[in-house]
């Protein structure tokens, strides 16, 4: 039953909050000096373009890869290139053990974590009545356990900073059906890290905030495949796939001041994909 007005106008201790001790000045609030931010899938695509994004705003970094040595040799560019710490860990996200020991051994290194960014990601693109259950497995362990196990073992070091920002890349997928390619697993681990990041954003109020990304089509390695490419451009209003620095802001307002109000969000940037 909801509640009567006489109910509402009971007044709760230590409410409203206090508005936030930010700049006023948008472009300041953008800036992320001192902040420290792990990306997750930091060595190529979405995840490099937003390490960037954070490197250029000032954060120190912490550019995780699963395989992609080149990660090493890119923390080290944006390093010299910005004046910031930025260090690779090759850490497994499907493994809880490497991601717990490398979220602490973050923490340690870099005496805190303000930004985390669940952004690792892969797919493979089938139908259900194609798919082994080997393949099923695979994408849940990426797309749905490697960002539950983040999400958990970050959450436990924002508790007990007392401070956090978790953001998620999901997809449009987690929205709609694709065509004309049908991938009903991929769709429904992005539906599930959609839906977790809205939670974790009640459960962790008092303390960090979750915001979830969902991008359309990106030209990068897990952009529209040939069989899928011309209806990409079909679909999209813009006719086109987007170009990874056209996610770069959205990031970073996200891992910013300029989002403080911003929790339990979930923002679609896919040229209008999704609008008919
Ligand atoms: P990408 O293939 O360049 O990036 C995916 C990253 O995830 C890679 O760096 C890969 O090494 C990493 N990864 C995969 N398995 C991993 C594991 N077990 N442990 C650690 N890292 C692992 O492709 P992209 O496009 O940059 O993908 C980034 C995210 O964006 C993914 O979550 C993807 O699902 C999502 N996305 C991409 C879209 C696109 O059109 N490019 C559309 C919608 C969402």
């Amino acid at each position: 039953m909801s509640m009567s007005q006489q109910d509402s106008s009971t007044v709760r201790e230590g409410f409203p909050r206090p508005f936030p001790n930010t700049p006023t000045n948008v472009l300041e609030q953008f800036r992320l000096n001192g902040k420290v931010v792990v990306i997750t899938g930091a060595a190529d695509g979405i995840g490099y373009a937003v390490a960037e994004a954070m490197a250029e705003a000032s954060a120190n970094i912490a550019m995780w890869y699963n395989s992609n040595d080149v990660a090493i040799e890119k923390a080290r560019g944006l390093a010299e290139a910005h004046g910031i710490k930025a260090t690779a860990y090759k850490v497994d996200v499907s493994d809880p053990e490497m991601v717990q020991k490398a979220i602490e051994t973050v923490a340690k290194d870099f005496g805190k974590i303000d930004v985390f960014i669940a952004n690792a990601g892969m797919a493979i693109s089938k139908p259900i009545l194609e798919t082994t259950l080997e393949e099923y497995r695979k994408q849940m362990s990426v797309n749905v356990d490697g960002v539950l196990y983040c999400a958990k073992y970050v959450g436990e070091v924002f508790h007990r900073q007392g401070f956090g920002n978790l953001i998620i890349t999901s997809s449009m997928s987690g929205h709609i059906v694709n065509v004309p390619v049908d991938q009903p697993v991929y769709n429904a681990t992005k539906a599930f890290v959609t839906h977790l990041g809205k939670s974790l954003a009640r459960e962790w109020r008092e303390f960090a905030r979750v915001n979830v990304v969902s991008p359309g089509f990106f030209e990068t390695r897990m952009g529209a495949s040939p069989e899928a490419i011309n209806e990409a451009y079909r679909m999209a209003a813009l006719g086109r796939q987007g170009h990874v620095k056209e996610i770069k802001g959205l990031y970073l307002y996200l891992a910013s001041e300029a989002s403080t109000y911003m929790t339990g969000s979930d923002v679609l940037i896919d040229g209008g994909y999704v609008l008919p």
